[in-house]
């Protein structure tokens, strides 16, 4: 049996210092960091997601506004608010909840965030910085990855590290990161051929591909250390990862559960994200 790595710990850890670090922050500028989330329309999971990036906000002692914006509204109006937030002193992060309504051009959407505001750390200056492994944010899940992997002493360089799944958000700056940290990265995507073999090659796997209990045992090497991006539901609708933690816990030495993996960290690097940028802009001002 695997060690389980416990995602809601470390990230209660973190928590606590970013809450301290903001305690010190108010102290010596006479204010709080300030995050708006922006969110369009009435997709439920996306409210789920912004109401608890606000609570995250509030228990650290940021300011936190949400902007919660009809289906109707025009990229116009969306731009303006983006506008409007990037003049803003006291917002410090911004962050677009995606996916947007389909008549909003997101990559327009994004582009019109001032990069040093852009605590996703999607705009294309952000982005940049990341291949070049010279960066202020980190996409906020990969970052806590690395902060998982960190916090259990798990050795990166030198490891052969498999990620599945080349999304814009996890999987592209998910296999940066591991390089900047030296390990040998392979990317496996839909048009991966004979993906179980790539797979049994990984010292580290992970799987950010959005299909319930994709990776199974057959596909991970004895030993090997497991992080499941994944939120999915099973066939009886209870919430599961891309792996199979029922097997694949058997073999490999160290496994994130979902839920209570990957997931707790993602807000808490966005709470830190807008720390930096506060700090950033506290410091630009002196
Ligand atoms: N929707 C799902 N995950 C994310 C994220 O990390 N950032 C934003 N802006 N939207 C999301």
């Amino acid at each position: 049996m695997s060690n389980i790595i416990d995602g809601k710990a470390v990230s209660a850890l973190e928590r606590a210092k970013i809450k301290s670090e903001t305690e010190l922050f108010i102290k010596e500028n006479g204010y709080a960091p300030g995050l708006a989330v922006v969110i369009v329309g009435d997709d439920s999971a996306s409210k789920v997601y912004v109401k608890n990036k606000h609570n995250a906000c509030l228990e650290v002692g940021f300011l936190s506004r949400v902007y919660e914006l009809t289906e109707s509204t025009t990229e116009r109006e969306l731009l303006s608010l983006i506008d409007a937030l990037n003049s803003d002193s006291e917002i410090h992060g911004i962050l677009v909840q995606l996916p947007l309504p389909r008549h909003l051009d997101e990559k327009k959407v994004i582009a019109r965030i001032d990069p040093d505001k852009d605590v996703d750390a999607f705009h294309v200056q952000n982005v940049g910085k990341i291949v070049l492994g010279d960066y202020d944010f980190l996409p906020c899940t990969p970052a806590g990855i690395m902060v998982l992997l960190r916090e259990s002493n798990i050795e990166i360089a030198g490891k052969e590290c498999v990620i599945v799944g080349r999304s814009n958000i996890v999987g592209k700056p998910m296999a940066l990161l591991m390089l900047h940290a030296n390990a040998t990265v392979t990317i496996c995507h839909s048009k991966t051929q004979n993906l179980k073999e790539v797979t049994k090659r990984a010292d580290i796997l992970i799987v950010a591909i959005g299909k319930a209990k994709f990776v199974t045992s057959d596909m991970v090497k004895e030993g090997a250390v497991v992080i499941d991006v994944g939120m999915d539901r099973d066939e009886n609708g209870k919430l599961c990862g891309d792996v199979d933690f029922e097997s694949v816990s058997k073999i490999a030495s160290a496994i994130t559960p979902v839920p209570g993996g990957v997931g707790p960290m993602t807000i808490t690097m966005l709470l830190q994200n807008t720390l930096t940028a506060a700090k950033k802009a506290a410091l630009a001002s002196k």
